[in-house]
């Protein structure tokens, strides 16, 4: 048994080049100068016959056309078996409106992040005569794609943005954000999109791990501050940052995880050039940088 990934966006909500943003990266992927990359998601399998989608973003139709595995094998079918939501937020939610036109699949999710899908009734334009949505509580295997289990465990992160209070607990626990573990027979991979922190549970959880694709949303935590994009930094949003003592790649230095590939990068991330110095330093400690169409087994 085998697991097989493809990353179907690489990048974080906005994509690369984001349609309103001037940022050196934003420019450089206009020009051609660097890889576009679009948003959040990853397509998974066991049998290389039928597919799970992890987090459908608002650019599916494209990434879907870009992936001869999920064309259509009839009228109005592709082999798409099930879609997973790691949280609601709209880089990883809006892609199931794409999905309207009576493709049967199993919506998966945690109860939580199922009511907020459910309080927004323009997902109902998914019928419930060809969508089933099923809650899967953390902790307890579910079958996405036949000889492949997910496992959802809670990670540190907040409610999407649109649910965002006065007051925002960016480290919350819960139902809220999840990560994945997928397993095929005795093979084990992981994808954690976001995250605000790497806690010891989950340290433990990972450590030893053949695959883990995680948050690599920015560089460092006031990127987009410095870049005179705003005022949010990573911890703001729920994201730990890859560089400094405080980050990923520190955190994950001792783990020994044999593939270790950063998703969902914010298009300010000086990694997502191939060239800067940031990414030779992620590369040197053992990262791959995602990027869209990039497939890896295990
Ligand atoms: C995030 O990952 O922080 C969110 O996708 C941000 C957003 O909703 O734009
Ligand atoms: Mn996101
Ligand atoms: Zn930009």
């Amino acid at each position: 048994m085998k697991i097989r990934a493809r990353i179907l966006g690489a990048a974080a909500g906005g994509g690369l080049p984001q349609w309103n943003c001037g940022c050196e990266n934003c420019r450089l992927a206009r020009a051609g100068q660097i890889p576009a990359q679009t948003q959040s998601s990853l397509a998974v399998s066991s049998n290389g016959r039928d597919w799970a989608i992890l987090n459908a973003s608002p650019d599916i139709r494209a990434q879907l056309t870009a992936a001869p595995e999920l064309h259509p094998t009839g009228l109005r079918e592709i082999p798409l078996r099930s879609v997973l939501l790691t949280n609601g937020d709209i880089d990883h939610v809006a892609g199931l409106l794409t999905l309207r036109e009576m493709q049967p699949f199993t919506l998966y999710a945690t109860r939580g992040i199922h009511e907020v899908v459910a309080e927004n009734p323009i997902f109902s334009a998914l019928s419930p005569s060809v969508v089933t949505r099923t809650a899967i509580a953390l902790d307890e295997p579910a079958e996405i794609a036949p000889g492949l289990t997910a496992t959802l465990f809670a990670v540190p992160g907040k409610v999407p943005l649109y649910l965002e209070g006065d007051e925002v607990q960016t480290d919350l626990v819960g139902e809220q954000t999840v990560g994945v573990e997928l397993r095929a027979g005795s093979v084990t991979a992981y994808y954690i999109p976001g995250c605000a922190l790497l806690n010891d549970e989950l340290r433990a959880r990972l450590s030893g791990a053949e695959l883990v694709f995680f948050d690599g949303t920015l560089w460092r935590d006031d990127e987009m501050v410095r870049a005179g994009l705003g005022q949010k930094t990573g911890k703001r949003m729920g994201h730990i940052s890859m560089s400094g003592p405080d980050g990923s790649i520190a955190a994950f230095a001792d783990l020994d995880i044999a593939r270790k590939v950063f998703v969902h990068m914010n298009n300010t991330n000086p990694v997502l050039r191939p060239g800067s110095d940031e990414r030779a330093q992620a590369e040197a400690a053992g990262w791959t940088i995602g990027q869209d169409g990039m497939e890896v087994t295990v």
